[in-house]
């Protein structure tokens, strides 16, 4: 088959079997970046090995096992502890100021993952004295995720890195104040969940979280096509009270025209913004 025709039946294939998914699993991943859609679908194929990707499809209506799998691989639930070091010195710096102002603050951290950004806040909390006005809401919408956020079990290996990214990032401590060890894993101290809810919610389907100081959203929108990151843009901006701020990291940003006069920019490398009208 030429080359064309090939790409068009495989593109095919792709829309029939994320429909599948929507259909019978409620989940919607049809307007996710579509380069890695298509790359993770073939990887999905050849480890399930079969030849075409529509034959994925009676078996995803019939096997949950393989919709979880599926779920885990388009979540990518790749994080670290205090990931990107400077950008963490920057809400330190720059961000925790606005949150003094106000006399109780409501985050929303959404794509948190197995939890390790939300334990890193709220220990630059802590340190800043904040935590105890705080109310934190740690959402994703992959429950495996969730139980390990909640749980704050983390393999022992990964600290030499987490320890790193809390010195660079202006920690005023030692780590290691903040859990204890336990064989080949670390247990967050369970000091730092205390004004931490996580929940299950999905951003392509689910709604507002009201009157929101901040909304740390980084390395989640990356995986949408446009006009998801349109959508998410706006239920965030609905979310947050005025003046409230949203932090995007360094991957995404405002670029949608929409959002100009809506939000001015604090942080350029970083991308917060503060919301104005
Ligand atoms: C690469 S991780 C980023 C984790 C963390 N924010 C960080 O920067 O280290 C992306 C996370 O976004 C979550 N995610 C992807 N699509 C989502 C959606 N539609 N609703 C909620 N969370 C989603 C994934 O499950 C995953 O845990």
């Amino acid at each position: 088959m030429p080359d064309k025709e090939q790409h068009m039946m495989e593109e095919m294939e792709i829309d029939l079997l994320l429909e599948t998914i929507q259909r019978c699993y409620g989940y919607d991943f049809r307007d996710y970046a579509r380069a890695s859609v298509r790359r993770k679908v073939r990887d999905i194929a050849s480890t399930v090995g079969v030849t075409h990707i529509s034959e994925l499809i009676p078996r995803l209506i019939h096997d949950q096992q393989l919709f979880s799998s599926i779920v885990g691989i388009f979540s990518t639930p790749v994080t670290e502890m205090f990931r990107d070091p400077p950008f963490f010195k920057l809400v330190r710096d720059s961000v925790v100021p606005y949150l003094r102002t106000w006399p109780f603050v409501r985050i929303w951290l959404a794509g948190c993952a197995s939890g390790e950004e939300v334990y890193s806040l709220a220990i630059l909390l802590k340190e800043e004295g904040l935590y105890d006005h705080c109310t934190l809401f740690a959402t994703d919408f992959v429950d495996a995720s969730l139980h390990k956020a909640k749980e704050g079990i983390y393999p022992l290996r990964s600290m030499k890195t987490n320890i790193a990214n809390y010195q660079n990032s202006g920690g005023r401590a030692l780590f290691s104040d903040y859990y204890h060890a336990d064989y080949e894993s670390v247990i967050m101290d369970a000091g730092l969940r205390e004004n931490i809810t996580f929940a299950n919610h999905n951003l392509v389907t689910d709604g507002v979280f009201s009157e929101m100081h901040l909304i740390l959203c980084r390395n989640v929108m990356i995986y949408f096509n446009s006009n998801l990151q349109s959508r998410v843009l706006n239920l965030f901006h609905d979310s947050l009270l005025h003046g409230g701020l949203l932090a995007l990291g360094s991957k995404e940003s405002l670029h949608h025209h929409e959002f100009k006069d809506r939000f001015i920019e604090l942080e350029p490398a970083w991308k917060i913004y503060r919301k104005i009208v």
